[in-house]
């Protein structure tokens, strides 16, 4: 398959939950197409299926119909295993609450990642030290979490986000905790590195200021891609 500048392709794809005898279609014929180093957000309300669409996406979460290629793979052919570390080698989550360990250290949550792709440690704490900095947090490498502001750890969660260089960075509504300030520097982080290190980045977030920051939106309603829902065209 032609993959050029392809970074996420879904054709077609659909995610039933059921209850009861009832199937409810959380997500309902999703087509879309992101390119390589894309800057994009999806935005919808409450209930709309923007997590859902990024789980189906990421392969964190199983689709019920349809195909998801990320960079050409398809991704609802793979097992369990095989998409794990499909996941941990080529993508870099960061949720709304962090999701940072609370036993280890700032650097050690960084470099996680990179061990369980098979980096010695020695190489995993030193890339783990360049992410930091790149975020602006090597000066809290042995803080732990709690000893963090709600932004810096954020920050801390983005660089373990990329500390395997991924190819494609998704997050959750990665603003969600945080005030105005800290979620303008988070965006102008996302911003900054969507530049420099050309990786697509995919911000989910009802917030339009979040949105604003990105360079498309992509807008769901019902589990449906619409046209606009309430969030800035495209
Ligand atoms: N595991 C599940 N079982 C059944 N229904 C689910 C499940 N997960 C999500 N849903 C339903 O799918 C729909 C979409 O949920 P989703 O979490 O994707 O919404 P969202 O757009 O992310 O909302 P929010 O902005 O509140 O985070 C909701 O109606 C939700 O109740
Ligand atoms: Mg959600």
């Amino acid at each position: 398959m032609q993959t050029d500048g392809i970074s996420i392709e879904a054709r077609d794809v659909s995610k039933y939950y059921l209850s009861g005898k009832e199937r409810f279609a959380a997500l309902s014929h999703v087509d879309l197409r992101i390119m390589k180093g894309e800057f994009i957000s999806v935005m919808g309300p409450s209930g709309s299926g923007k997590t859902t669409l990024l789980n189906c996406l990421s392969g964190l979460d199983r689709i019920s119909e349809g195909t998801v290629f990320v960079n050409g793979n398809n991704i609802a052919e793979m097992s369990d295993a095989v998409i794990s570390r499909f996941r941990a080698k080529n993508m870099g989550f960061v949720f709304q609450n962090y999701a940072l360990l609370p036993v280890f250290s700032t650097v050690e949550n960084v470099e996680l990642p990179a061990l369980i792709i098979g980096e010695k440690a020695s190489k995993a704490r030193q890339i783990a030290l360049r992410t930091l900095e790149l975020v602006g947090m090597a000066n809290r490498a042995g803080f732990k979490p709690s000893q963090l502001s709600g932004g810096e750890q954020q920050r801390a969660a983005i660089a373990r986000a990329l500390v395997n260089n991924p190819e494609v960075v998704w997050a959750d509504e990665p603003t969600g905790n945080l005030d105005t300030e800290a979620g303008r520097v988070i965006m102008e982080l996302f911003s900054e590195l969507n530049r420099n290190l050309a990786a697509t980045v995919v911000v989910v977030t009802h917030d339009e200021r979040v949105a604003s920051y990105t360079r498309r939106t992509i807008n769901i309603m019902d589990g449906r891609i619409v046209d606009r829902a309430g969030g800035k065209g495209r």
